[in-house]
């Protein structure tokens, strides 16, 4: 008996035990079969590729919204994270699944009131991806996604929903680029959240080594293969910067309020695209236009008194201390000195004289006195009537500006009023400044508190776009210095004609280091992809703290001055000198007088970054063409096809270019100006100094 029941707890123990090792087994085999099949089957993939094929997005949901990038088969872009994160909501990222996709494409084209090209092709697909959780509240969003042969460009979409209404604050926006290989890369880049806002010395490393950097950030793998990330369409957000976080994974780092929150949104919204252009070499990142395509049209009704042209100004006086813009024996902005300017402006035909210092406020440290800033008022030794109806004789512009030192509000309450003097005075142009320290701009908020905002942050995104928009009511064009960066709005405003947002020419007059040779072989693959830039090229007197490799001033020779004209577009051109160092070398200032600054069609023809560059533009309406190629420190000869031209046309190719002996040290000035007559078929050599350049002209014959 007792053997019996022993026997059978014996087995009732057994059989449990066999149970347990069954169950565990089948979860082993369950986990182990779902480990297997769950990439396979449960994570959805969509891919998006670009019109000829090459580019393709894969959009993903595995654990996290998800996508990658592809180039003719090559890693561009590697699994990267996207979503956003609420201050008062669930994020709309983890958990997240692809429920629906809407497919289209387009192929069309639109014109521009000015630019590099009259006509831009848009030619795309485009994918529009919904990505849902099961939860009540917030949960669902769109990451609409458009691929062109020359890039990508996404961007959320936010409806209003259950847990997203009213007011909403964004805390972290998860979007992230990450590079396929970080330590083989070359990147060219200037730091974000940095007290000089763009206005760095570009650096040049592997992506391994960055921590926070400004867009458009470019970088290239060892292929060959270029890429730059950039946005498009920045209205009503934060800028974006890009933070690394580990291993070439680039996260968007979106510029905070004062109070730290990223963003505030009403309920119902859509971010800004985040672009991202690819090409196979260099020169393909600037014959794109991916950006301009990813704004909205046009939404100036009239826009026939937004006037591109060139312009001189009372400016480089000031900057190498010849001249002040405070009050006093030196003021540089008198009745008289611009009426000279306006007088040497008609005689080399040019449109514009800038005015800078002829308002209350620059007396004293100005840099630090945003308060005292007048927009109304001018100097007893400035009489505005008296200027501007002798511009107005000589068929000349008088070009306002604007400097707040970074005090929007006191700029806030006058803006109007000034706009309106100088509307009065048939002034169609104001340059904006906004001189302070990054995270130092000055506003006072509704309650009355002084808040200390960043350049790229929201709330001055808001303010720079506010001031375009109020700018057009008075059919002013604004170039805008110290500014947000630029990301393409000039399409949608076309009254924003310029802007700074880097190292210009200024720096060359007081910058200690000045801008080095490389700097303006970087900037068009830089800084440029965003849009125009008043650089204010057109130094002629390199020598102002005499010659030589160790004085602060213009690291170039002559001849590279002028091919910036054509290199670094913008549709407003300033010949920034002072006009008797170009009356002592006319030969050489006629290509600054002949050079427009509206294009038909514009090409990169080669180039390397931080290298040298070579550009060829098509004056508006017209068969000629110019050409701008410089160099880096590095002398070179490059060979330029001129199969641009048109080819039932001849040619006079109008050549400056550096003499034999030129270079940037201590001979700039050398230069050989020739003539030659020429066709699309042949070709010309170009030597370039060290620190050189070629401008060359070539007008139609036939
Ligand atoms: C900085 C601008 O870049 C420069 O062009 C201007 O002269 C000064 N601010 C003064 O407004
Ligand atoms: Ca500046």
């Amino acid at each position: 008996m007792q053997v019996a029941v022993i026997t059978s707890h014996f087995f009732m123990l057994l059989n449990i035990a066999i149970k347990v090792v069954e169950n565990e087994m089948n979860k082993i085999f369950w986990l182990l079969l779902g480990c297997l099949i769950s990439p396979l089957s449960l994570a959805k993939t969509v891919d998006l590729a670009s019109p000829d094929g090459k580019i393709v997005v894969s959009i993903n949901d595995d654990k996290v919204p998800n996508y990658h990038i592809t180039m003719a088969g090559e890693k561009a872009i590697t699994k990267s994270r996207l979503g956003l994160r609420f201050k008062k909501a669930a994020e709309l990222g983890e958990g997240f699944t692809i429920t629906s996709v809407k497919r289209e494409s387009v192929d069309t084209s639109w014109q521009q009131p000015w630019g590099e090209r009259k006509t831009v092709n848009d030619k795309h697909n485009e994918i529009t991806v919904t990505f849902s959780h099961t939860r009540e509240k917030a949960n669902s969003f769109n990451v609409r996604f458009r691929a062109f042969n020359d890039g990508v460009g996404f961007r959320y979409e936010v409806a209003k929903q259950a847990g997203l209404v009213g007011n909403i604050e964004i805390t972290n926006e998860l979007t992230e680029f990450a590079v396929a290989d970080a330590k083989t890369s070359t990147a060219w880049w200037i730091p974000s959240r940095g007290w000089n806002r763009y206005e760095y010395l570009y650096q040049t490393s592997n992506i391994e080594t960055i921590d926070r950097v400004h867009t458009p950030f470019t970088f290239k793998y060892p292929s060959g293969l270029h890429i730059s990330i950039h946005e498009a369409a920045l209205v009503d957000y934060a800028g974006m910067t890009l933070q690394q976080l580990r291993g070439g994974i680039l996260k968007a780092d979106l510029t905070p309020w004062s109070d730290g929150i990223l963003v505030k949104k009403k309920a119902g919204f859509t971010t800004p695209w985040r672009t991202i252009q690819i090409s196979k070499n260099a020169v393909g990142l600037l014959n794109s236009d991916l950006i301009l395509n990813l704004n909205e049209a046009n939404k100036l009704e009239d826009t026939s008194w937004i006037e591109p042209g060139k312009y001189v100004g009372i400016w480089w006086g000031m900057h190498v201390a010849e001249t002040t813009w405070g009050s006093g024996d030196k003021h540089g902005a008198t009745t008289s000195e611009t009426k000279r300017y306006m007088d040497f402006a008609a005689k080399y035909g040019f449109d514009g004289v800038l005015v800078e210092g002829w308002n209350i406020g620059w007396d004293g440290d100005w840099y630090h006195n945003g308060d005292v800033f007048n927009f109304t008022k001018a100097y007893d030794d400035f009489d505005f009537e008296d200027i501007t109806a002798y511009g107005h004789q000589k068929g000349v512009r008088l070009i306002g500006h604007h400097e707040t030192s970074g005090n929007v509000t006191n700029y806030r309450k006058q803006m109007n009023d000034g706009f309106a003097l100088y509307k009065k005075h048939g002034v169609r142009q104001v340059k904006t400044g906004y001189v302070a320290d990054g995270g130092k701009i000055k506003r006072i908020d509704e309650q009355g508190i002084v808040r200390y905002e960043w350049h790229d942050g929201q709330f001055m995104v808001n303010e720079y776009l506010h001031n375009i928009k109020q700018a057009a009511k008075y059919q002013i064009s604004i170039n805008t210095h110290e500014p947000i960066k630029d990301t393409g709005l000039r399409r949608t405003y076309p009254n924003w004609i310029s802007r700074e947002g880097a190292r210009g020419q200024e720096y060359n007059a007081w910058g200690s280091p000045p801008n080095p040779p490389e700097h303006a072989a970087i900037l068009p693959f830089t800084r440029m992809l965003s849009g125009p830039m008043d650089f204010t090229p057109g130094t002629f007197n390199m020598g102002f703290k005499g010659l030589g490799a160790n004085s602060d001033r213009p690291q170039t020779t002559l001849a590279k001055q002028l091919a910036l004209y054509v290199v670094l577009y913008s549709p407003i051109q300033m010949a920034s000198d002072l006009p008797r160092n170009y009356e002592a070398n006319l030969p050489a200032f006629q290509f600054i007088r002949d050079v427009p600054t509206d294009w038909q069609e514009s090409k990169a023809i080669a180039g390397e970054v931080g290298e040298y560059i070579a550009f060829a533009r098509q004056a508006l309406d017209s068969k000629d063409w110019f050409v701008g190629a410089l160099t880096d420190e590095q002398a070179r000869t490059i060979t330029l096809k001129l199969d641009f031209l048109d080819e039932s046309t001849r040619y006079q190719a109008q050549i400056y270019r550096d003499g034999e002996k030129a270079n940037w040290i201590d001979n700039p000035y050398e230069m050989i100006i020739e003539q030659k007559e020429v066709t699309y078929q042949d070709s010309l050599e170009l030597p370039l100094a060290t620190s050189g350049g070629a401008a060359i002209r070539f007008k139609a014959l036939n």
